[in-house]
């Protein structure tokens, strides 16, 4: 039972927590504007699906290249020089070049790494001449005959994730491609990172990899049912076929009306490693544009949802583990970083995310709600105050590596913890704007069908807002 004092001393907290919250709301209130141009298609992945070579690794938390094409040419930034330090699988990056910038991305996890870097050869070209080699490999489908001796690395958290005929499958193409001295070799493991998913138990699932009770793994509460696994045959074959075609010159990238054939293409640049080691060995003033999508604060953890794709490409438990910390902070499972001995010129951005009363107060209240036990997790204070505190210090580098008038163009969506809603979008903005930044808009996504006012009584509460913040250096 919580005493009725405990009670009223959280809800005063969420009083607080209201006012303060309409405050800046009040404060924002002529640039916080829905955006119909805005869908969630083209805030996400979706759009990718049906856009050459960008949909060949399907990146869940990837947006599309169509957003990045429509902010380039609202803010007419084509041949300029962009960032992303939050680089993915690349999206910034190759939509980007492809309208002549320069552009420079940051990015830890070695799946995101891999698609850049094989991309990256696509991108200018370079397999053009091996087009009717992969036709040939394509038709003579080589890795059937192969008796592999490669073990297939397998992590903990991936074991048993593939049927016993799957996993030879994979071994055989993974000796296949060891064959290989030419760079075809790396398309081909692309094509293999690109179906590990559906040739698999599992399923990502955000926080998790979900696991098809066919695997046996003899765990999990709900029994769970992904419907058609696919043979390898199958999936590797309609992938290969799909990277060839879009190798060809497939035109579907033009869909959007963006004709990008005219321009030539930009310079791209992968830095490999956290950005929050990397953004400060960048010189200052030298973009004229970041164009990023940080992980959201929702818990999800990319070396869990992305653990097929890290053990074939050589991860063990260890790397995994200092991966996991190495990330910015958005698991329950993240430790504290001592971000002021990792940098001390940090002590500003620090400074900065301290003084939001809207995020001292949110966490005043979990601290409370976690005293009497009615927060899920006890790590999630700690990862919300490491969010945006590491966040301070990337916005505080992206300000710094910014030209004066330069532009920060950030999806990310708010999140909701114990009851509360957790605005990152106006904590984000104020702390970008207490580092300098002048906050043109938060651009909202239009409310999704359905929530009607109806709804929104019964549950008691909005949709939560996706939002894409843009910030100019003044
Ligand atoms: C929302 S995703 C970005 C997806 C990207 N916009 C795209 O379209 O592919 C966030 C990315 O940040 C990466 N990431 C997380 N912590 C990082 C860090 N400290 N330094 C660099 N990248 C990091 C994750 O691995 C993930 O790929």
């Amino acid at each position: 039972m919580i005493q009725a004092e405990t009670i009223e001393k959280i809800e005063e907290i969420k009083t607080n927590i209201n006012r303060l919250n309409e405050q800046l709301e009040e404060h924002y209130r002529n640039i916080l504007i829905e955006d119909a141009n805005l869908s969630r298609q083209i805030v996400s992945f979706q759009a990718n699906k049906r856009t050459a070579s960008f949909r060949w690794y399907k990146y869940k938390e990837a947006f599309s290249a169509v957003l990045i094409e429509y902010f380039i040419n609202k803010f007419g930034l084509n041949n300029k020089n962009i960032l992303d330090p939050f680089a993915g699988v690349g999206t910034t990056l190759f939509a980007s070049s492809n309208l002549g910038c320069k552009c420079t991305g940051i990015e830890l996890l070695s799946i995101g790494q891999k698609i850049i870097e094989t991309r990256i050869k696509a991108h200018y070209g370079f397999y053009n001449n091996y087009i009717d080699y992969l036709k040939s490999i394509l038709s003579e489908k080589p890795w059937l005959g192969i008796n592999s001796d490669i073990k297939l690395n397998e992590l903990r958290i991936t074991k048993n994730a593939y049927p016993n005929e799957t996993k030879k499958s994979i071994q055989s193409f993974i000796k296949l491609i060891s064959t290989y001295s030419n760079s075809v070799k790396d398309l081909l493991e692309l094509a293999l990172l690109s179906i590990l998913e559906e040739i698999s138990f599992t399923r990502k699932d955000g926080q998790y990899l979900r696991w098809d009770y066919r695997a046996n793994r003899g765990y999990g509460q709900k029994i769970f049912d992904k419907g058609l696994i696919k043979d390898f045959d199958t999936a590797i074959i309609k992938k290969l076929n799909e990277i060839i075609l879009d190798l060809n010159g497939n035109d579907e990238l033009y869909l959007w009306g963006f004709d990008h054939r005219t321009s030539e293409k930009g310079e791209i640049k992968l830095i490999k490693g956290s950005c929050l080691d990397e953004l400060p060995k960048l010189n200052s003033n030298t973009f004229d544009a970041i164009i990023t999508s940080p992980p959201y604060c929702n818990r999800y953890d990319y070396t869990r949802t992305y653990a097929l794709e890290l053990a074939l490409l050589g991860v063990d438990e260890k790397s995994l583990l200092d991966l996991r910390q190495t990330m910015l902070s958005c698991t329950v499972e993240n430790r504290e970083k001592n971000l002021l001995e990792m940098n001390s010129s940090w002590s500003r951005a620090i400074h900065v995310a301290e003084q939001v009363d809207l995020l001292k107060t949110i966490l005043v209240y979990l601290n409370e709600m976690k005293k009497v036990k009615r927060l899920n997790n006890n790590g999630i204070v700690r990862m919300i105050r490491g969010y945006f505190f590491e966040m301070s210090c990337v916005i505080y580098e992206l300000h710094r590596v910014l030209k004066k008038g330069g532009y920060v163009i950030m999806v990310n969506d708010n999140v909701r913890y114990a009851g509360v809603c957790v605005p990152v979008d106006l904590i984000l903005s104020r702390i970008a704007e207490n580092i300098g930044f002048n906050i043109n808009n938060i651009l909202v996504l239009p409310q999704k069908k359905g929530n009607s006012s109806q709804q929104m009584s019964k549950h008691g509460r909005k949709e939560l807002r996706k939002c894409v913040y843009v910030w100019e250096k003044m």
